[in-house]
This record gives C-alpha cells, sequence and structure tokens, in this order.
C-alpha cells in the first residue's frame, strides 16, 4: 500500500506535537491502518528557529500556499492559525488542488468552514477538523459517529482552557487574571491572540462548529450570544464560592420553538458539581440526545499532546479510507436555524 504523505503548515505548540506523534508512533500508525503515515515537508514562518523536533527529513516550503499544492502532498494539514490569510489561502488551495484537510482552526471554519465544506464536499475531498472543538476530547466524533442515530436536544460545556484555567487560578492563587496569562501561554493554551480566549470568542467558534454538528445546521458565529471573563473579579469568584457555587465560562446550544440558541457566557455552577469541579486547562461537553440521553466528555481542552491526539485521529480516519463530510452531513443539506442573537431574550 501506498503511504499517506502529510504537508504541516505551522510548527507551534500543535504542529510540533503532531510531528513528535508522527515520528515516535510510526509503527504503531502503521500497524492501526495499513499505511505508512509520513511527512513530505513542513512550513512556518521562521526556519531557523530550534522547536525541539529534527525537521532535516522534510522538505521545507516558506510559503504555505505552495507547500498546500505541492505534488508529495496528499492530506494538508493546516495548524497556523488566523480565521483568514495564510490558513483560509493555502486551504482552499489544497482544496482546489485536490487533497484533504485536516485543521485545528475554529476560528477559520467558525467563519468559512460552510464555503470550504461545500468546496472540498463537491470535488470529492474532505476537511476534518476534531481538534478544533474541545482539544484532546473526541468529541466530533461522537456526536457524528458515536451519536449519529440521537436527535441530539442540548449541548453544552467548558470549552476554553485558557478561560478554565484562568478562572480555577485565580480562586486557588488569588491572582487577577492577567497575572495568569503567562501561566496559560507556558501551558501552551492561548490563541496567539488571548482576547479570542477571555473574550468567549474562541469558545464561541467551538460552540458554533458543535451546534451545527449537532443540530444540522449552518455554521452561524454571528449568531452566538457571547460575553468572556473579562470583567469577573476576584469579589466575584468569592461571592459565587460563599453561595456554594463556581464561575465558569458555559456554553450552551440547543433548539427552541424559536430556532437555535447559542450562547457562551460566564455561569454559576454548583461547586460540587461535575463542572464545578473542572479544573485547570480540563474541557468538559455534555451532550443530551433522545435515545441515548447525557453523555459526558471531559478531558484536557488544549496543550501539545492532547490536541496532537486530535488531529492524529483524523489523519488515521483518512489513512483509513473513513470520508465522512465535514459538519455530520453534505455541507449543502445544513438548514438555516436562527433566531438570531438579538431575537434571543
Ligand atoms: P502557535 O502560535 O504555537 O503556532 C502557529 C504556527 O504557525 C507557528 O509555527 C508559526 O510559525 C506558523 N505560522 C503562522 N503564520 C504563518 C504563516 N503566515 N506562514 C507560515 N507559518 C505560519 O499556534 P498553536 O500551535 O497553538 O495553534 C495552531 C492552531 O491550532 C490554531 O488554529 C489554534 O487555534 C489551534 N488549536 C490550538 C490548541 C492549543 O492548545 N494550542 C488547541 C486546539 C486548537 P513560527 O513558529 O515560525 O512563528
Ligand atoms: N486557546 C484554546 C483554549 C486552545 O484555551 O482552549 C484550545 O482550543
Amino acid at each position: 500500500t501506498t503511504p499517506l504523505r502529510l504537508g504541516i503548515a505551522g510548527l507551534g505548540t500543535v504542529g510540533v506535537g503532531v510531528v513528535r506523534i508522527i515520528r515516535q508512533q510510526s509503527a504503531l500508525l502503521e500497524a492501526r491502518t495499513g499505511r505508512k503515515i509520513t511527512i513530505s515537508a513542513v512550513s512556518a514562518r521562521s526556519k531557523d528557529k530550534d522547536r525541539g523536533v529534527p525537521l532535516s527529513d522534510y522538505a521545507w516550503e516558506d510559503d504555505p500556499v505552495a507547500l498546500a499544492k505541492r505534488d508529495d502532498v496528499d492530506v494538508f494539514v493546516e495548524l497556523m492559525g488566523g480565521d483568514a490569510g495564510p490558513a483560509k489561502d493555502a486551504t482552499e488551495a489544497a482544496i482546489k488542488a485536490g487533497k484533504d484537510v485536516v485543521t485545528a482552526n475554529k476560528a477559520m471554519l467558525a467563519h468559512h468552514g460552510q464555503a470550504l465544506a461545500i468546496a472540498a464536499e463537491s470535488a470529492g475531498q474532505v476537511i476534518r477538523y476534531e481538534a478544533a472543538v474541545a482539544g484532546g476530547i473526541p468529541v466530533m466524533k461522537t456526536l457524528t459517529e458515536g451519536l449519529a442515530g440521537n436527535d441530539i436536544t442540548r449541548v453544552m460545556g467548558v470549552m476554553n482552557g485558557t478561560c478554565n484555567y484562568i478562572l480555577t487560578q485565580m480562586q486557588a492563587t488569588r491572582q487577577g487574571y492577567n497575572a495568569l496569562f503567562d501561566e496559560a501561554d507556558k501551558l501552551g493554551y492561548l490563541e496567539a491572540d488571548p482576547n479570542l480566549d477571555v473574550g468567549g470568542i474562541d469558545a464561541g467558534h467551538k460552540l458554533a462548529l458543535l451546534s451545527s454538528v449537532a443540530f444540522g445546521t449552518q455554521v452561524d458565529f454571528d449568531a452566538v450570544e457571547l460575553e468572556g471573563i473579562q470583567n469577573i473579579t476576584l469579589e466575584d469568584i468569592d461571592a459565587a464560592a460563599d453561595m456554594g457555587y463556581r464561575i465558569k465560562l458555559l456554553g450552551v446550544a440547543q433548539m427552541t420553538g424559536r430556532g437555535l440558541e447559542q450562547r457562551m457566557s460566564p455561569c454559576l455552577v454548583p461547586a460540587q458539581s461535575p463542572l464545578g469541579q473542572l479544573e485547570g486547562g480540563t474541557n468538559m461537553v455534555v451532550i443530551e440526545g433522545d435515545a441515548v440521553g447525557q453523555i459526558v466528555l471531559r478531558g484536557a481542552g488544549a496543550g501539545m499532546g492532547p490536541t496532537a491526539s486530535a488531529v492524529l485521529s483524523d489523519v488515521i480516519d483518512i489513512a483509513r479510507g473513513l470520508r465522512l463530510p465535514t459538519f455530520g452531513q453534505p455541507a449543502t443539506t445544513l438548514k438555516q436555524a436562527r433566531p438570531a442573537k438579538a431575537a434571543v431574550p
């Protein structure tokens, strides 16, 4: 059998994690897929940076678009980030060039996922993005495969490791959230623009993607009612604790008589509940289906190993020949489901 050849654009926290797994687990990956998984070429901004993994075996491209179009690349792995710019340009180029795509980029998908999916699916290619939502937790596969026989009634959870880390550490260490940025950064949790994290936008991107898959609706990030954690103070945290609660950045998506409601905002949750006990960069996603009842998924929502684990799961799907549509059904069949944000009371 022929190897599955990757081109990886982005060699930061996630990209390096992916290179490491492919180098360290090549025999296991081959045993599980029946094919060798190899890296043909890589790209990042700085060629000379020491990234802690050997890269000399791989061709280097300064331009991720050129990488995406290479003849020796079967799957373009986009791990640069950004809702537009090089990530989107290179993803579009990869689709045009007949490549499958794996990405961890929820910002790009929340804004352009449907158009990208339509382009890929109409050409017989796939875009996979398990890592984009809740890091290492296999939530997209749970929805699109494990729970595919259910009418999903509600999806909710804590989906941003940075915010959960900051909120739990504020309580534990008595520091303000600004002081905790550096620690979250060291753990590899932060987006390149951390305002996306603390503003609730990153978690909102994830909720928009989850909603689409759960409810078969068009990805509609603008309909997510958003509030971040920037205004949460130690006094708020103490007042919540006095009443037996914790403050969590909680996302909820549910279908109502008025259409799909999507909210991401700081909420009080009982301190002793599983959500209240969630610490550090951990995420929790709760899914309710008509047949299965309630499913609770918990695990690392960010960081090198967990996120690379999710990227690999998509690469493995492609190596195995699993070619599921991006949002669990063909992107052209997703229905519109409002009300828009303004109509939600
Ligand atoms: P980093 O900032 O650590 O890495 C980004 C990488 O992309 C860097 O290697 C950078 O190059 C490269 N890059 C940026 N712009 C360009 C460009 N124009 N051309 C070529 N290369 C470029 O990001 P992360 O690894 O943390 O995140 C990557 C993606 O994964 C993002 O979409 C993020 O949202 C997502 N994600 C991240 C998680 C995490 O825990 N970190 C978890 C889940 C998803 P250089 O190193 O030379 O600067
Ligand atoms: N910045 C994100 C977080 C990375 O903190 O959860 C994982 O998507």
